[in-house]
């Protein structure tokens, strides 16, 4: 089974062939990064134009780059929700008019879904487990009992960790998106400042990261000379550990020991290296993806296209995207 993959709900254009037999055929990403940056985070209006003017010239050069033939697709797998409404639109109608061309049908896929299984691309997990969902939009605390079969643990309250990353970042002077960059500076800054952990010992699996980020910007007007890599290494010292601990408190409390954590800000080399040394402790499993699997792509869309077609689960073609359905109502609605 072929399926073309469609993925444009935020500010990267991807498109990927997936063979459900053979693995990934080809895959491709536009990043929008230049384009938003002068704005310090993703401009709405702007990101639909940049799928439009894309869409068509990657499609192209992913078949020219792998020589595929596109009648060979069995069907057309797309980022359904949650997503910018607009920039949604725009891959919906793309996908759509291929699939109808192509007399083929189509595969709404939720983007968290995508997430959660772009773990899957590299090795299965065993069910169930538990689903840590960090992203420039999302951070939600799942346990998934089965493919569609979500429930909600808890999520933000406020910001997302991804979006304090990029606020952050803004507030310090650095680049858009901004986790990359704290990243790799906070490599050479220390925990100098010893910054709050919101939440961390709520007994809820909610979040909140709003006040951390007033908590850099008082920092910053209280601290003079500070070093901009010891600012960044605190924060994200305080992000990690909040959500590790709680990941961790989720752990002992369900008695599921599997974990998985995924969506750009499971890029994050700190996060990484922290669910690793308390997995060892606590003794559970963590699977992380690849950092190219993190971030935004459309193989995670593909994969999770691929398991909703074979539950024989399509979209007619009057589909509309939706900015917000929550993971847990989709895997019931598209069941
Ligand atoms: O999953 P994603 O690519 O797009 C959304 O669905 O939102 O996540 C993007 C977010 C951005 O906020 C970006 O700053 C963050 O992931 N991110 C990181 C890292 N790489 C990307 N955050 C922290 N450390 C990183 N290395
Ligand atoms: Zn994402």
């Amino acid at each position: 089974m072929i399926t073309l993959a469609v993925e444009t709900s935020c500010d990267e254009t991807a498109l990927a062939i997936y063979d459900s037999e053979r693995g990934p055929i080809g895959d491709i990403i536009l990043s929008q990064a230049k384009v938003h940056s002068p704005f310090g985070g993703v401009v709405p209006e702007l990101s639909a134009r940049e799928h439009t003017r894309n869409l068509l010239p990657l499609l192209d050069r992913l078949l020219k780059e792998t020589g595929f033939d596109l009648r060979k697709v069995d069907f057309v797998s797309f980022t359904l929700t949650p997503g910018l409404i607009m920039s949604l639109t725009v891959g919906v109608s793309f996908a759509k008019a291929v699939a109808y061309l192509l007399r083929r049908p189509l595969v709404p896929v939720h983007h968290l879904e995508g997430h959660i299984y772009s773990v899957f691309l590299e090795r299965p997990v065993e069910y169930p487990f538990l689903a840590l969902v960090v992203s420039g939009g999302h951070t939600d605390l799942f346990l998934v009992e089965g493919f569609g079969k979500y429930t909600f643990l808890g999520g933000t309250l406020d910001d997302a960790a991804g979006e304090s990353f990029d606020k952050v970042a803004r507030l310090l002077g650095l680049g858009y998106p901004g986790g990359p960059e704290i990243d790799r500076l906070s490599k050479r800054g220390r925990e100098a400042y010893k910054l709050p952990r919101p939440m961390m010992d709520d007994p809820s699996f909610n979040f909140s990261f709003s006040g951390l980020k007033t908590a850099v910007l008082e920092l910053m007007r209280r601290e003079k000379n500070f070093k901009v890599e010891d600012v960044a290494r605190s924060f994200q010292e305080a992000v990690v550990e909040v959500l590790v601990e709680k990941t961790v408190r989720a752990v002992r409390e369900t008695g599921v020991r599997r974990v998985v954590v995924v969506g750009g800000v499971s890029a994050n080399s700190r996060l990484r290296e922290a669910f690793k040394e308390r997995s060892e402790e606590e003794k559970f499993e963590v699977f992380i993806p690849h950092p190219k699997l993190s971030t935004d792509n459309a193989l995670m869309v593909a994969y999770a296209g691929v398991e909703r077609f074979k539950r024989g689960i399509t979209a007619p073609p009057n589909v509309n995207p939706e900015p917000n359905v929550p993971l847990q109502e989709f895997g019931k609605i598209w069941s």
